[in-house]
């Protein structure tokens, strides 16, 4: 037996509840073979010990039933929310008229047909949230599953920008719901398609929260695997309509490094925990900059915050971009990066970044 061998046995094991195995799910990190030793390194995200111990006594008894010796070194990641006392910093819920405690997302559907409702967010504006919500969304997509993207930023929609769409007419089926706007394969749905250009939103929350329901459950989605939200900057109205109206399975949250904006990056994660929504982890944008003349690299607020926050919170770190021109310019001239330059370095953090994403969603709605 050489070392192939034994990951085509691993192969064999699968991951408990899911259809994949052990080794496509990326828990195996190190395979060694010295004779009949093989040492081996299981690294597992899980809420508990239950599976990890599941996945061990498989690896160890399918090895042995080979004849092989297994050594087996594992580390186990908690899921984020997870810290023990979460749940109690939960506020209490005032008491009913009838005594009872009135559950305020009680009615709170899942959206048909949809698997994963991921969030992107951010506690400061401008941090790039627009930006990395649509290159995820088409990193997503090249993964080659359906994505939609739905623009929850009502009063400064950018979407319809970064996607180059302008002036197009909304067609409504038969339901009276609307078809979304397709850009390269991509479902899309924006405020910014339905209101005249300039035209300023100066609606009130009420009216955010319809918008936001509207374009959830009135949009002709179809099946999607999974749908981007691009939510506006802070906790408002977008966020509380959206967790209200729907579960979230994941939000990812945008930052730069400066500490104001790791401020905010407390904030909003904790905003989320409270509405039981899990922080899947961590972006840092606008993280360095590489002189393209010289290739010499500035940090220019400080690079690595992002990555302390989240280690700090608990908290997955997804990637860092770098403050890139070509990035500015795709998101402006409606061609984002992923599409319009697949070569590019950042366009594979943007991959990497999708990648980690789907484990960590298939993760979050198994485990909560
Ligand atoms: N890594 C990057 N390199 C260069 N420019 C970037 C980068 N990320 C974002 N930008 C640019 O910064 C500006 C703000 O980005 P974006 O609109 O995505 O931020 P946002 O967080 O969605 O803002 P808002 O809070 O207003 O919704 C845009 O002009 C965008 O092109
Ligand atoms: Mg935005």
């Amino acid at each position: 037996m050489n070392r192939d061998d034994v990951v085509n046995l691993l192969r064999t094991i699968k991951y408990p509840n899911l259809d994949r195995d052990i080794i496509d799910y990326g828990v195996v990190q190190g395979v060694d073979l010295e004779g009949e030793k093989v040492s081996i390194v299981l690294d597992i995200l899980a809420r508990n010990d239950e599976i990890p111990n599941a996945v061990r006594t498989a690896v160890e008894t399918t090895l042995k039933e080979h004849g092989l010796e297994p050594d087996i070194r594992m580390q186990v990641k908690r899921f984020p929310n997870v810290s023990p006392n979460a749940k109690s910093q939960t506020p209490q819920q005032p008491l009913g008229p009838h005594g009872t405690s009135p559950d305020p997302w009680a009615d709170r559907q899942r959206l048909e047909n949809v698997k994963y409702v991921l969030a992107v967010a951010s506690g400061k504006g401008g941090v790039g949230k627009s930006t990395v919500a649509v290159n995820l969304a088409y990193a997503l997509k090249f993964r080659g599953l359906n994505v939609g993207l739905l623009d929850a930023d009502i009063y400064g929609p950018s979407q319809p920008i970064m996607l180059g769409v302008k002036d197009i007419e909304v067609v409504a089926d038969e339901q009276q719901r609307i078809y979304p706007i397709e850009v390269q394969g991509l479902k899309t749905i924006s405020i910014g398609y339905l209101i005249e250009d300039e035209q300023p939103v100066v609606w009130r929350g009420p009216l955010v929260m319809k918008t936001i329901e509207q374009f959830l459950r009135g949009v002709a989605w179809g099946a999607l695997d999974i749908l981007v939200v691009d939510l506006p900057p802070g906790t408002g109205d977008a966020q509380l309509s959206l967790v209200q109206k729907t579960p979230i399975d994941g939000v990812i949250i945008v930052t730069t490094p400066q500490d104001v904006a790791l401020a905010d990056v407390i904030r909003g994660h904790s905003m989320f925990e409270k509405m039981d929504v899990p922080t899947l982890g961590i972006i840092e944008n606008m993280s360095y900059f590489v002189a393209p003349d010289t290739g010499k690299r500035y940090e220019l607020f400080d690079h690595g915050g992002g990555r302390k926050a989240a280690t700090d919170r608990n908290l997955p770190f997804l990637g860092e971009l770098p403050l890139d021109p070509k990035i500015r310019s795709g998101a402006d001239q409606g061609k984002p990066i992923v599409i319009a330059d697949p070569a590019s370095e950042n366009t594979q953090v943007f991959h990497e970044i999708a990648e980690k994403v789907v484990k960590l969603l298939e993760e979050s709605v198994r485990l909560h």
